[in-house]
């Protein structure tokens, strides 16, 4: 009951801050495509995207060589597989953007992307273990929130393993931890703003960014 409070209060406040985010509307002509993905045609088309992602689309840790420092890459395995059409779909129209990704979705028709979508989704999730100590703060974070910010607990959207939810949710339990973080700090200072209500920049916003390498430390130890 108090989460259902919470998520309506910030419902609330959406509404003030709507703007198109995103061209995706979850039409059951949308959900069909996506549900109509070809396993086989996806598993052949990653092939093009395991070079980053990695074979097992877990990701590849950030890196440091010589003092320059290479992001790292966000794991797609086990994703909510209407929330990885859809990223890949605001690449190509531009409602998200990054130089590799928006190039690689420009290459990929409607039909593409579902292919791929359900293809990662059909494989297991990562285990990315965190290698600090889970802050209780985090944890606190996504099991109540913070009423006193009006921040509802991760978990509500989420889910309680982090495991993501339908349509557009995505899973964030193994998730690499700087691309969390980096995730994070662009929906913070609206970089990123794909997401339709903006439900993270509102949550992100008020999240300092201690609590936000925090929280990427918890996702890592969920399976
Ligand atoms: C050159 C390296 C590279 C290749 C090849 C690549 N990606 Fe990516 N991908 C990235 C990076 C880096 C990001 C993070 C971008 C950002 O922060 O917006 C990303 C992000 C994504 C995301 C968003 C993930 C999320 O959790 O929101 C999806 C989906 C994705 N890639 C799918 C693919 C697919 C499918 C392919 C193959 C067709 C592919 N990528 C090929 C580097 C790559
Ligand atoms: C009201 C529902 C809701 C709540 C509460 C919520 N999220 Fe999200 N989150 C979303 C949605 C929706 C997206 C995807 C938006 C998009 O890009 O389409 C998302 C995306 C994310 C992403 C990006 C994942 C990726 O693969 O790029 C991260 C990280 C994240 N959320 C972390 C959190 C954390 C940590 C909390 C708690 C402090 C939280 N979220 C609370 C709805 C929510």
């Amino acid at each position: 009951m108090k989460n259902i409070v919470f998520v309506s209060a910030l419902l609330l406040s959406f509404a003030v801050h709507a703007g198109p985010a995103s061209n995706i509307a979850w039409t059951p002509e949308t959900l069909n495509v996506v549900k109509k993905g070809d396993l086989n045609k996806g598993k052949a088309l990653a092939e093009s995207c395991n070079s980053c992602h990695g074979e097992t689309g877990a990701g590849i840790k950030a890196e440091t060589r010589d003092d320059e420092t290479i992001p790292a890459i966000p794991a797609l395995a086990g994703q909510v597989a209407t929330y990885t059409y859809k990223q890949l779909r605001d690449y190509f129209d531009g409602s998200r953007s990054h130089d590799a990704m928006t190039a690689i979705a420009k290459g990929l028709s409607e039909q593409d992307a579902a292919d791929l979508a359900v293809w990662f989704s059909s494989l297991p999730m990562p285990q990315n273990q965190a290698n600090s100590q889970i802050a209780v703060r985090a944890e606190k974070m996504v099991g109540q929130g913070d009423g006193k910010r009006i921040l509802p607990p991760c978990s509500v959207c989420h889910g309680s393993r982090g495991q993501g939810e339908k349509m557009d949710i995505p899973a964030l339990a193994g998730q690499q931890r700087d691309y969390f973080v980096s995730s994070l700090l662009a929906y913070k200072s609206g970089a990123r703003h794909n997401d339709v209500y903006s439900r993270m920049r509102l949550i992100a916003q008020q999240l300092s960014d201690a609590e936000i390498k925090e929280l990427a430390d918890y996702y890592q130890t969920l399976k």
